[in-house]
């Protein structure tokens, strides 16, 4: 995912940096950096699922660390974005047992039905499509993810209900469950 020259407000409220204070606490003075990877989560998350680079300089100043140690993380994982995306995230697992499962068609079905390209946003800032690596839930494939939800056994008719159902306002994307 590309880098955005999007702006992007920047808000380090009371309650983040207390969250951001409690992680940091959890490593010694001088291994700080340790929890670059739990901060960045809650940064993301309160700030509409992506990090800019003057949110990754934020985070860098808070830590301590240089900046370039946050862009090198940033643009390792693929569950942190450097743009900003849709509310709803569709994050198609590509790797071999869902590919071979059908990943790459859902992914086209799902592209098709909302009229993006893989890594674009819909008109209506709703979704965004992308592929990613292996998501640890071979045994399910194929399957995506979806903010903390894993989608699995995916077919196009399920994928035909999540769409729908995020259209519809019932998808809580912080809320940890895993449907078959
Ligand atoms: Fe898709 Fe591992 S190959 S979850």
């Amino acid at each position: 995912m590309e880098i955005s020259n999007a702006k992007q407000v920047i808000n380090i409220d009371a309650a983040l940096t207390a969250r951001i204070d409690e992680l940091l606490s959890h490593y010694p003075a001088d291994k700080r950096k340790s929890a670059l990877l739990p901060i960045l989560h809650e940064v993301q998350d309160a700030h509409d699922n992506w990090l800019s680079i003057e949110l990754q300089d934020k985070v860098a100043e808070i830590i301590g660390i240089k900046p370039i140690e946050v862009y090198e993380v940033v643009s390792f994982y693929t569950m942190y974005n450097q743009k900003p995306i849709g509310k709803y995230m569709f994050e198609f697992c590509r790797t071999s047992c869902c590919a071979i499962r059908g990943s790459e068609d859902l992914m086209e079905y799902t592209c098709n039905k909302l009229g993006v390209k893989e890594g674009e946003t819909t008109a209506d800032g709703l979704f965004t499509v992308v592929g990613v690596e292996c998501l640890g839930a071979c045994g399910y494939a194929p399957m995506l993810q979806l903010g903390d939800h894993y989608k699995e056994h995916l077919t196009k008719d399920k994928v035909d209900a999540l769409i729908d159902d995020c259209r519809a306002g019932k998808v809580e994307l912080h809320k940890l469950t895993i449907t078959e």
